[in-house]
């Protein structure tokens, strides 16, 4: 049992929804063009550092015919993926000792999960797994562009509350959090290094702006929910008794958010992300 990530890094929530919307059908046109993959084949595809699954539960919406695979080490992010996603076989297990056969997968794929594992075994196991010819795709969140509503900015409860919790210095690095972190040039350099060739890089641009009117209101929602959920996830697992009032607060602003948006009130607040794609070949 390892809960490690999803108590003390980030929480089930705030991987899923974000990410549901990072793999939303809108953007597939980008991804798919990046990620060059045969439709027509029957693919077998391993997800490394699945999270709670969103990925891979694209990846299954998008490619019918493939068979997925993602593998986590972290319990609770693999129990909510096999609770929640169907059509995806789900194994908790180390990506750095993959519980799979040499030469036994068409592709791998990753999403923001290069920066926290050493790069030899990182690239080496998925190498090992995959059959000659197959594709290596590496995803990496890089830089946006944020703009938050003014009602959003962050209330007075929610400063109390935050001052009231003990920061420990280096607590992310004490559970493996981003010890390898590289620049756009040295992932697809790392890639080269570790044998794999034809090595490109492409970059999808993921624009989430609940007031732009190419979204629905589902969707635009979602946005809003899912940062509502990002911030309650925050402060519940600080796991302090004081948490109460700093809920209310957020629940309160995003309340107020969702109901400027369905006034149509618009504020222009959005978040872009830019997903790099590094794609190689066995
Ligand atoms: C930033 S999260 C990304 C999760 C998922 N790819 C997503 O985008 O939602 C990094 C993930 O890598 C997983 N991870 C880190 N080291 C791992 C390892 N050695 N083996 C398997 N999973 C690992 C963590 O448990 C976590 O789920």
């Amino acid at each position: 049992m390892n809960n490690l990530w999803s108590d003390h890094v980030q929480g089930v929530m705030t991987l899923y929804l974000s990410r549901k919307l990072r793999f939303d059908d809108i953007f597939f046109t980008q991804y798919d063009k990046l990620f060059n993959l045969d439709h027509n084949k029957k693919l077998r595809i391993l997800e490394i550092g699945c999270g709670p699954g969103a990925l891979a539960e694209a990846l299954h919406r998008w490619y019918p015919k493939a068979q997925i695979t993602a593998i986590d080490r972290d319990s609770n992010f693999i129990t909510f993926a096999r609770n929640s996603i169907a059509g995806v076989s789900f194994v908790e297990g180390d990506a750095t000792n993959l519980p799979f056969e040499n030469d036994s997968f068409d592709v791998t794929v990753s999403n923001t999960v290069q920066e926290h594992i050493e790069p030899s075994a990182f690239w080496g196991e998925q190498r090992r797994v995959l059959k000659p010819g197959g594709v290596c795709l590496c995803l990496s969140a890089r830089k946006g562009i944020q703009c938050e509503a003014p009602c959003l900015e962050m209330t007075q409860e929610e400063k109390e509350f935050w001052e009231s919790i003990p920061q420990s210095e280096g607590e992310l690095a004490k559970y493996g959090v981003c010890r390898f972190p590289m620049s756009e040039a040295e992932i697809a350099l790392s890639m080269e290094k570790h044998l794999f060739t034809d090595v490109t890089t492409g970059y999808a641009i993921i624009d989430l702006t609940p007031d732009a009117t190419k979204y629905s209101r589902e969707m635009a929602e979602a946005m809003i929910e899912a940062k509502r959920q990002t911030c309650l996830e925050a402060i519940r697992s600080a796991h302090s008794d004081q948490a109460d009032k700093a809920i209310s607060a957020v629940d309160r602003k995003y309340d107020e958010r969702l109901g400027l948006y369905r006034a149509g009130k618009k504020q222009w607040d959005t978040a872009v992300s830019v997903t790099m794609v590094i794609r190689g070949i066995k």
